[in-house]
């Protein structure tokens, strides 16, 4: 069999291999899915064009999807977060070998520049033979913004100029959609007429989707995965909890313990990382800009101030609000020598990076990769992770396998859902029936040893559910 493929080095396929097999056992819920419909095979003639994290996670994710059916092209979403033994080990398959590869073609490499991360992103939507996707998996929208700017921009008749205001990151995307509407001026009004719909898998891409349906713009169905409470109420908060610490660890081993540190944004992703800088003994301070979560955040007895008002006193920063511009160039100038700035939300724009790029006088120095200690004219500096990306998966492995069971068994069974049911959803956001969050939840039950209470008859009745739930109304929020 030959396909193409960019990976870094194929002859990391047996390390990578050896980690699907460990983590295979941590996810229990993907696995059970695998065999649940592997005879049924409901994902057969579905086409998917993966945008995620290509970590030893979702090889597994991968490889359930082509269990179940389906074929399937992947690149990462974003430029730090592969794991260049997962990637290998796709692309050789568990038959095939680095000399004869039999798995999946997969497009990414741990530190790709922005022109070969939006090449990535355009293999996957690239299929070889006249047929393209049929399907999207996404995580953070990118795979899904090119396809709807490519749209956008066709009917316009040409791509905007790039100008001073674009980020560069944004010239690159409009660079790679002039291109290859220029070798194809329908390519993206084709690509766009095949796919049945999108699963999204953070809460920064189902923003943008949310934001594509109320201007009528969403091309197609999506289901935001995010929102499945077994999605967001685990991956996001304990997974960050664990990979958070693995991140700080791994770029600076400096001491949590006793030192100030600085959370922004108290929604799933922050309590998960302020709890975890508690565990380690640090002095947490949050940042929030919404009383509820600000009002949590102090319950939990952490202190609730403004940026300005702790910059110049903490040891170490981290942004979670998927908002842009929370640490400015002018606040890094205002901390500690070599306080630590990081950020673990889906996009680098939370932290000024371009801003100190351009403070008059500043140095930069790599420490090692992903770890770089900028340094200002009074001699003082503060350590970045990841150039401002997301730092769990830049300078750590993300998330353990077994949160991701969970998150990547809603993505299974969104994916069926979505390619099986074509005509039953229109092109809006949809999240998943709790029957199909507390299946997943379920799923995981066994392998932590957990004896669930099972409701007698009498008692259903009591409170008005099945015995079999769901066991909550939609307005639940756990
Ligand atoms: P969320 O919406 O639950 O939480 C974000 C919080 O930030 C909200 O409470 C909001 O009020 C607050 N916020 C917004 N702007 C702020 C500002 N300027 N200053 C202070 N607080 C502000 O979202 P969630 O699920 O916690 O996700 C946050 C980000 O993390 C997203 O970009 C998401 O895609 C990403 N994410 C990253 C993961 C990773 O592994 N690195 C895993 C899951 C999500």
């Amino acid at each position: 069999m030959s396909f193409d493929f960019k990976v870094a080095d194929l002859s990391l396929a047996e390390a990578g291999r050896h980690q699907l097999r460990l983590a295979e056992h941590e996810m229990p819920g993907l696995m059970a899915i695998r065999e649940e419909f592997r005879a049924a095979q409901p994902l057969k003639g579905a086409r998917i064009a993966g945008s995620l994290h290509m970590t030893v996670q979702t090889a597994v994710l991968i490889e359930t999807l082509t269990a179940l059916g389906a074929e399937v092209r992947w690149a990462s979403c974003n430029i730090y977060s592969t794991q260049n033994e997962a990637a290998a080990a796709v692309v050789v398959g568990p038959n095939g070998t680095p000399e004869d590869p039999q798995g999946v073609p997969v497009f990414a490499w741990k530190g790709e520049t922005l022109e070969e991360y939006w090449w990535c992103t355009d293999q996957i939507l690239t299929w070889p033979g006249g047929e393209g996707p049929n399907m999207i998996l996404d995580d953070g929208g990118d795979a899904t913004m090119l396809v709807h700017k490519g749209v956008e921009w066709e009917k316009a008749g040409q791509v905007p100029p790039t100008t001073d205001e674009d980020s560069e990151e944004f010239g690159v995307f409009k660079e790679l959609v002039r291109r290859t509407t220029a070798a194809d001026p329908q390519k993206w009004t084709t690509v766009s007429a095949g796919i049945k719909g999108v699963t999204e898998e953070t809460t920064t891409g189902v923003h943008r989707l949310y934001q594509l349906a109320e201007a009528g713009e969403l091309l197609f169905p999506a289901i935001n995965v995010n929102d499945a409470v077994t999605k967001s109420k685990f991956d996001n908060t304990y997974g960050c909890r664990h990979s958070l610490i693995d991140g700080l660890n791994r770029a600076t081993d400096v001491l949590i313990g006793g030192k100030v540190a600085v959370v922004a944004g108290y929604g799933d992703v922050g309590k998960g990382c302020a709890e975890s800088l508690r565990g380690q003994g640090a002095r947490v301070i949050v940042t929030e800009i919404d009383p509820i979560c600000a009002l949590q955040a102090a319950m939990e007895g952490f202190q609730v101030a403004r940026m300005e008002d702790v910059v110049e006193t903490a040891d170490i920063f981290i942004t979670t609000t998927g908002c842009k511009d929370v640490i400015t160039a002018e606040h890094m100038t205002q901390m500690k020598n070599k306080a630590i700035v990081a950020n673990i939300g889906h996009f680098d724009n939370e932290i000024d990076m371009a801003g100190l790029g351009r403070v008059p006088g500043v140095t930069k120095t790599e420490i090692k990769p992903q770890v770089h200690e900028w340094t200002f004219t009074s001699g003082s500096s503060i350590i970045v992770l990841s150039e401002g990306r997301l730092m769990n998966l830049g300078n750590a492995t993300g998330h353990p396998s077994f949160v991701m069971s969970n998150s990547f068994s809603n993505q299974t069974i969104a994916q069926i859902e979505l390619f099986t049911k074509p005509g039953e959803y229109a092109n809006e956001v949809y999240t998943l029936p709790k029957v199909l969050d507390e299946k997943v939840a379920r799923l995981h039950l066994e392998a932590l040893g957990v004896r669930l209470t099972e409701l007698t008859k009498g008692q259903a009745e009591y409170l008005g559910v099945d015995v079999a739930g769901p066991y909550k109304p939609d307005h639940y929020r756990y």
